[in-house]
């Protein structure tokens, strides 16, 4: 499917609302993903960070708002929808947990996506993708065959990531990509991320408490307090707003060293 060019914004969200019984997640959260750019989505734990992306990829039913993804109305209707479906298709994601299937070989969990949307495809051409899907994500070929349970935590990641791109994605969904890696494992993902966007043209939707993947490959950040998405921006314009928790995350102590640590990478 191509999609049109006129779409630069890649995901647009207004008044979204999302709530669990009488607990309100979401109050109204308006957002802009702009084609091409890798958005950061922070926030305390328990803010929605997670809900917020499983009600754009259609996991989580709003209770009003709207959702669009390139141009297309993601809330509005019925499941079968064709081009709704062929929006779908058109992206990957990494969740939180990982969630790469015990049971099934990295390779065999990379094919899952290309089965459900594409079964009629040539097993041998299904093998074909698989692997080069775990060269992509800089994983040794010898890691196709195995099982989740038999590789690092770092691996595993890339192997969920060689997942989430199995079906040749124009947006991506991650939840903590580097959520549990060494700062070395981290700053590879992070820097994976960026070559992938850059060379396949990805829109990158990144939820993450990783102040050096901040500072390191986001864009623009979106702060997610209140409720409501509170600011959109890059992190230099954060920095210079007066909100409690941007000033106390940004410039609180964890903050302060990430913000040295990049510019010490930037003398490099
Ligand atoms: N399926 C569910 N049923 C009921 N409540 C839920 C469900 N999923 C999430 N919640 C609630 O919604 C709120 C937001 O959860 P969410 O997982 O989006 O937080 P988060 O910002 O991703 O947190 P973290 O940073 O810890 O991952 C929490 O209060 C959570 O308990
Ligand atoms: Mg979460």
């Amino acid at each position: 499917m191509i999609i049109p060019e006129e779409h630069d914004i890649a995901i647009r969200i207004r008044g979204l609302v999302n709530a669990f019984g009488d607990q309100v997640v979401h109050d109204g959260i308006d957002l802009d993903v702009k084609r091409g750019e890798i958005l950061g989505v922070v926030g305390g734990s328990g803010t929605g960070k997670s809900v917020l992306m499983r009600s754009i990829i259609g996991l989580q039913k709003p209770v009003s708002g709207d959702i669009e993804v390139f141009g297309q109305d993601m809330t509005g209707g019925s499941e079968n929808d064709a081009e709704a479906l062929d929006i779908r298709r058109r992206w990957g994601v990494l969740f939180q947990a990982g969630a790469l299937f015990s049971t099934l070989t990295v390779a065999e969990n990379i094919q899952v996506p290309l089965r459900e949307f594409y079964p009629g495809l040539d097993p041998a051409l299904r093998d074909e993708i698989a692997s080069y899907k775990v060269t992509l994500v800089g994983l040794p070929a010898e890691a196709g065959p195995k099982y989740p349970a038999e590789l690092s935590g770092g691996m595993r990641k890339r192997a969920g990531l060689a997942r989430a791109l199995s079906l040749d994605p124009a947006l991506l969904f991650l939840d903590e990509p580097t959520a549990g890696l060494d700062p070395i494992g981290a700053a590879a993902f992070d820097e994976l991320i960026l070559d992938l966007r850059d060379t396949l043209g990805l829109t990158v939707f990144l939820i993450t408490h990783d102040l050096d993947t901040l500072h390191a490959i986001c864009d623009r950040i979106a702060v997610l307090a209140d409720k409501k998405i509170v600011a959109v921006g890059t992190i230099d314009e954060l920095t210079h707003l007066d909100q409690p928790w941007i000033q106390e995350y940004f410039n609180g102590p964890r903050g302060r060293a990430a913000i040295d640590s990049a510019a010490r990478s930037g003398q490099d």
